[in-house]
């Protein structure tokens, strides 16, 4: 890989070192402590018991020394990897200076304006930075389309995540994260996803784009399908949460020309998909189309500082000041961060090595597909990458315990990554984009290994 000596600088060498089975001793003291204290809901410390002490590049060190590479990146935040030093540089210098303004302008969030607007396509003129979560851009998406539409309804697509708070969850379809907890926003209705692996439709493989599209172009002309003319429909670029779910370009190109026709808003939610991380600033700009809104997060703030925005077209550009406000609209160091980042990305080429490096990785993957009677299928766009795990690759019976036995023998092997997807089956790989080729092909192999175990009942 080009220019691959910068980039192994980033991280720690000699990765991943396992001196105790995880949790070790420290990590154990203070996961107790967690346990005890902090809310049962935690979770990701459940999946991966550790207590993390340090991180460089795409290595994390845990509380007993252990080092893991690590293929999960934050739920896909930390893009450039832990205490990037650019981005580092930026925060430490910001941080003396002035750190929180509302929507009041700094030169810092000039800069941040104009480098997001550098990779925007040129039809999306306005940014609007509305709260620090995805989950508040999504909200801010949302209240955009129904303002300028004067609708109330949404059509989001079954796998979808958008988010946890009122409206962003009701379009998140997750069971687990909706049942038992009353009334969801309401207004919201969900039409398949192109989820050709487990084809929604019974039709050709090849055909499943063209249906989700024809499928979706129907309930909004069929008088009687029981939808109502929405505001907005929102789709992610690559389903994440989902199981790492790839979109054909014909798909967006279709929701693209179905929004125009029936002047519905089209949001693209690139929280997790973008910024490089499917080897495209942005997924959508596989299929050559523009949304009209984009939804931002993650990777944004740089090395993790909370930051979300919407960007959306001049057109959409009518609410009044102050027709939507809240108190954490400027972090001024986490637009230092992220500005720093972002340039830092575009100079080093970081999407393109993301896509390169994602290719790379699939050989192996599809090569562990082939090998292995547990693995359904392996998806990847870019470093958004998927192993769904199975019971048997003729019936496709999900197999939620094996994809977190992956994750928690990986972990025990000093590689961290994530379970997703719509039966809990898809271990999800989405290392930090700066990851060298030999850190990414170690962590893979590990994986390999794991699943090589679990198949012949060496671990349970
Ligand atoms: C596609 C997508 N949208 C929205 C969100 C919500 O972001 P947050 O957790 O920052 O609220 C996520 C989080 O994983 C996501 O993946």
């Amino acid at each position: 890989m080009e220019n691959e000596e910068k980039f192994t600088e980033l991280s720690i060498k000699g990765a991943p070192q396992i001196k105790v089975v995880p949790p070790g001793p420290m990590s154990k003291n203070i996961l107790d402590y967690q346990t005890e204290n902090e809310s049962s809901v935690v979770s990701y410390s459940k999946g991966m018991p550790m207590a993390l002490k340090s991180g460089k590049g795409a290595t994390l060190v845990d509380e007993d020394d252990n080092v893991y590479i690590d293929m999960f990146a934050g739920a896909g935040v930390m893009a450039l990897g832990h205490g990037h030093p650019v981005a580092l540089k930026a925060a430490h210098e910001q941080i003396d200076n002035i750190t929180h303004t509302l929507d009041i302008p700094t030169a810092t969030r000039k800069k941040m304006v104009s480098v997001m607007k550098s990779i925007l396509p040129k039809e999306l003129t306005r940014i609007f930075f509305g709260g620090p979560t995805g989950s508040d851009a999504v909200e801010q998406a949302l209240k955009l389309a129904k303002f300028y539409t004067g609708r109330n309804g949404v059509i989001a697509f079954e796998g979808a995540y958008h988010g946890m708070t009122g409206a962003s969850l009701a379009l998140t379809t997750d069971s687990s994260h909706r049942d038992g907890i009353g009334q969801l926003v309401p207004g919201v209705q969900f039409v398949p996803y192109p989820y050709v692996y487990r084809n929604p439709f019974g039709c050709p493989d090849d055909k499943v784009n063209e249906q989700a599209a024809d499928y979706l172009e129907r309930v909004l002309e069929d008088t009687h399908s029981g939808f109502s003319k929405p505001a907005a429909i929102i789709l992610e670029g690559v389903q994440g949460e989902g199981g790492t779910i790839i979109p054909e370009p014909i798909f967006l190109q279709r929701v693209r020309a179905i929004c125009d026709k029936h002047d519905i808003v089209m949001i693209v939610d690139e929280i997790q998909s973008g910024l490089g991380r499917t080897g495209k600033m942005f997924a959508f700009e596989y299929a050559g189309i523009v949304p009209d809104v984009v939804t931002i997060s993650k990777a944004l703030g740089g090395i993790g500082f909370p930051i979300a925005a919407i960007a959306y077209k001049e057109k959409f550009n009518k609410w009044p000041a102050g027709k939507t406000i809240g108190t954490f609209r400027g972090n001024m160091v986490a637009f230092a961060a992220g500005a720093a980042g972002l340039e830092w990305m575009l100079e080093n080429k970081v999407a393109e090595r993301a896509a390169e490096l994602g290719k790379k990785a699939m050989v192996t993957l599809k090569n562990i597909e082939k090998e292995s009677s547990i693995v359904g299928e392996v998806r990847g766009k870019g470093l958004m990458l998927a192993i769904e795990m199975v019971k048997d690759k003729k019936t496709k019976e999900p197999a939620s315990d094996y994809a977190k036995m992956v994750r928690k023998y990986a972990h025990q092997r000093g590689v961290m990554i994530e379970v997703g997807g719509h039966h809990n089956n898809v271990a999800r790989l989405l290392p930090p984009l700066v990851i060298t080729e030999e850190l990414l092909m170690k962590g893979i192999e590990i994986i390999r290994g794991v699943i090589k175990d679990i198949e012949q009942g060496k671990v349970s």
